[in-house]
């Protein structure tokens, strides 16, 4: 528990300290998000205050009623009474191989785009896959900071995972720290989110060729999670077919299998829609060690009726129409659905200066010899003291945010932030709370 000398803090002290002590949290800085939720809800019922809420990663938007109509217009049809196929419904992916081709510039038939339960149910189906192609590579690594829920799918299958903080390795250094582990043959596969929760780097395509060349060198499989797709808004990659298009490793290597998500780029978090796009040439390809197992020996076959199935034996019916309407209007240029979550950016961008004139640092701030990104997270810290104390503190001071810690972040010093759930109307009180702050603690 932490001490303050002042204890005239924005939120009431002894009830801040009261709900951390009734939360059974031992250590702040070790709090999973979700645990974190939980106590500045309670905090906020017993307080009555409205937190500066930027610990969780959840859209701020509303969905585009494109996709809301949509579902709802086939769920009139009667789609709810059928099973979905389970490799997703004909237009989706048609759509799915529409959209990689418009803004990846990446050539995927229809086949080998699938519809997953969030890219959550997409990252732990290619992990069962993934790790079952070569007994002797059975481990999975992290080009961290990431997203932790993946740790914890690995965990659940009793995978083993290696992860390195990229934060001492961008730009040439990557290639030598990647090798490393490479080198030693057991890497089946290399996971990394761009751009990055909890950082948000975007790697260059220098980086990106580096993991590429790499995974073909090594022959292992990269999972590029773009969970924030086309979010670097430093970069205009809203126009279908035209560049910009949003960088990937798939322009370096066939090695690869990408995740989609279309919770925070469409808003659409709740139907728990995602989209894995699969290589033609990994989707086609036959390995013994999977018809040994599942007596065939095709990757996107067994992908689909064997670990699909059994999983969740597809997605939910009408949320497959929604996301198909709106990448349909999306790939006609009829919804500019990156203007849509521009204001992420803009949020950011206000958000970070008040940390900055307060005394705060960003820990993660440049893409090589590039300022970082404005998005829909960042990451700070305060003089000398770690994230776990930091994290505690700021909640007497009516702001929230997750360790770096929980993220394979080397960075102990550091928070994440989300914007996602901070609107103008609350910038005055942030910025009141960050002077209090500064001024307790400088
Ligand atoms: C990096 C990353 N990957 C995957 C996900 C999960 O996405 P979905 O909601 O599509 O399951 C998230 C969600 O926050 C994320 O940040």
């Amino acid at each position: 528990m932490v001490s303050l000398k002042n204890q005239d803090t924005p939120i009431d002290f002894a009830s801040v300290k009261k709900q951390i002590e009734r939360s059974g949290i031992k250590s702040i800085g070790k709090a999973s998000i979700r645990e974190l939720v939980s106590l500045i809800n309670e905090i906020e019922i017993e307080t009555k205050e409205k937190y500066i809420r930027m610990e969780m990663g959840v859209p701020g938007l509303a969905s585009p009623g494109i996709g809301i109509n949509a579902e709802i217009k086939a769920l009139k049809s009667g789609v709810s009474s059928k099973y979905p196929m389970i490799d997703g419904i004909t237009p989706l992916k048609n759509e799915i191989s529409r959209f990689v081709k418009y803004f990846l510039n990446i050539d995927v038939t229809p086949k080998s785009c699938i519809p997953t339960v969030g890219s959550m149910q997409g990252g732990f189906a290619a992990f069962l896959m993934l790790t079952k192609l070569d007994p002797i590579k059975d481990t999975v690594l992290f080009i961290d900071p990431g997203f932790p829920v993946q740790k914890q799918q690995l965990e659940v299958l009793d995978k083993k995972f290696k992860t390195f903080d990229v934060y001492n390795f961008r730009g040439e250094a990557l290639k030598e720290k990647l090798e490393s582990y490479l080198l030693k043959g057991n890497i089946s596969t290399i996971i990394y989110s761009n751009p990055n929760n909890p950082s948000w780097i975007c790697f260059t395509d220098n980086e990106l060729k580096i993991i590429g060349d790499l995974a073909n060198k090594y022959n292992v499989i990269v999972i590029e999670d773009m969970a924030y797709f086309g979010m670097d808004f430093r970069k205009d990659y809203s126009i279908p077919g035209q560049e910009p298009y949003q960088p990937t490793v798939a322009n370096f290597t066939d090695n690869w299998l990408l995740l989609i998500s279309s919770s925070k780029a469409f808003s659409y978090a709740g139907q728990r829609v995602g989209m894995m796009v699969i290589n033609d040439k990994l989707f086609n390809k036959s390995f013994d060690s999977l018809n040994r197992i599942y007596g065939n020996p095709l990757f996107g076959h067994n992908l689909i009726y064997k670990v699909l199935y059994a999983l969740s034996s597809g997605v939910t019916h009408s949320a497959q129409y929604g996301l198909a309407a709106m990448l349909k209007a999306v790939n006609d240029g009829s919804f500019d659905f990156i203007e849509h979550v521009k204001v992420y950016g803009e949020r950011a961008k206000v958000m970070k200066k008040m940390f900055i004139n307060n005394g705060f640092t960003i820990v993660y701030d440049k893409d090589e010899d590039k300022p970082l990104a404005d998005g829909f997270y960042f990451t700070f810290s305060y003089k000398n003291m770690t994230g776990s104390e930091l994290l505690e503190k700021l909640l007497y001071y009516g702001v929230s945010a997750i360790s770096l810690a929980i993220t394979g972040s080397d960075r102990i010093e550091g928070l994440r932030a989300c914007v996602s759930q901070t609107d103008a109307s609350q910038f005055a009180d942030l910025e009141y709370r960050l002077r209090e702050f500064n001024k307790h603690f400088s």
